[in-house]
């Protein structure tokens, strides 16, 4: 076989079936962990709920908002794929500085034990601002995930913003400051063009079908 065909990667899902299922603001409000589960985490306004929408090709799905800070509850979608029934979790963003004290208080702990105690939770999607890269708030993130030693996919979004020069420098940047508990797997993803769709789609079918805890 032509080894150029074998590498090909392969192309997103068909979406069969894509549906709000819940939200809390702790983790014993959400539905019992029934499906592998895949977190979608990042600074406020990065671009998770435009990522989630565009991944599972539903305009507004998922609530979008040029207002910072607009996720605040852990809000879960189910979504069918031939290969697999799943549940995506759109996190509220972090280091929004706007936000009430309260909120921002709330907002460690409440993400942290779902992340530390939901069973279900197959992979962490981390996804940064391509122009911003890597900053503090995403490295402890990064850190502490390492612990769970489940898998980490990190995403630049955005890409549409910068020139196609520029996007693999940009990338190879963002794997090196994240380093930590990064498999050297970083993805250039836009929810205007689609890019990166299907590698992101890949990366996580990938880490759904690892056994679960
Ligand atoms: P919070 O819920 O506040 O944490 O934000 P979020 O991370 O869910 O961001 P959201 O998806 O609401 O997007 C924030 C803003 O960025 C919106 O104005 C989006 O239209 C814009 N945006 C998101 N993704 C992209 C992208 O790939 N390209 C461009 N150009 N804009 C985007
Ligand atoms: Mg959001």
């Amino acid at each position: 076989m032509n080894a150029r065909f074998g590498m090909k990667r392969p192309d997103a899902p068909p979406i069969l079936d894509a549906r709000y299922l819940a939200s809390g603001t702790a983790v014993e409000q959400l539905p019992g962990p029934a499906l592998p589960e895949i977190a979608f985490a990042g600074r406020s306004n990065v671009g998770k709920s435009s990522l989630l929408n565009a991944l599972i090709q539903r305009r507004s799905l998922a609530h979008t908002s040029k207002t910072p800070g607009h996720t605040q509850k852990i809000n879960l979608f189910e979504v069918r794929v031939a290969q697999a029934r799943l549940v995506f979790a759109d996190l509220p963003g972090y280091g929004y500085a706007a936000r009430s004290k309260e909120a921002r208080k709330s907002w460690g702990p409440m993400i942290e034990r779902y992340l530390l105690t939901r069973p279900s939770l197959r992979a962490l999607v981390l996804l940064v601002d391509v122009r911003r890269g890597v900053e503090p708030d995403d490295i402890e993130l990064v850190e502490f995930w390492a612990q769970t030693k489940k898998p980490l996919v990190l995403v630049a979004t955005k890409v549409d913003k910068l020139p196609k020069a520029q996007h693999i420098p940009a990338l190879k940047k963002l794997r090196e400051a994240a380093q930590k508990g990064v498999d050297a797997r970083a993805i250039g993803f836009s929810a205007e063009t689609d890019l990166g769709r299907a590698e992101l789609w890949d990366a996580i079918l990938t880490a759904a079908s690892l056994p679960g805890q």
